[in-house]
């Protein structure tokens, strides 16, 4: 058991590590040149002090693989895409430290519409 209490973090920031298969036409998050972005962002969280209060997360597939490489952040469901190291700047500063998500860089409202509730997807699995 814990001997004080650890706190919970604001927010998690949960990017996708899947890596481009070279034999499979089919898109992924991590490519060569963007392979870094993981722990260029840990860095940053490093680097400003917030730590504990942010938790990044190496994800699996977010199943939007056409638009990555891509992260969610909790609580929100935000998700950006087309990530580079200048959002991922951004994305910190005006988002995890200022509170106002970057629009500009989140994904387009088509293909990110309302939630899935469970008994929608009961449903659509037929159950
Ligand atoms: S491989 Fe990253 S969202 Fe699917």
């Amino acid at each position: 058991m814990f001997n004080q209490s650890m706190p919970q973090p604001t927010f998690y920031m949960l990017k996708c590590e899947v890596p481009k298969n070279p034999n499979f036409p089919k898109p992924a998050c991590v490519t060569a040149e963007n392979r870094d972005l993981f722990q260029y962002m840990a860095g940053k969280i490093m680097e400003k002090g917030i730590m504990g209060a942010v938790q990044p997360v190496q994800s699996g597939c977010l199943n939007r693989c056409s638009l990555g490489p891509v992260m969610l952040i909790e609580p929100g469901h935000f998700m950006y895409v087309g990530l580079n190291k200048e959002k991922i700047d951004k994305i910190i500063d005006e988002h995890i430290m200022g509170g106002t998500p970057v629009e500009e860089f989140l994904i387009p409202k088509e293909a990110w519409s309302e939630a899935l509730s469970i008994e929608q997807a009961l449903k659509m699995a037929g159950r």
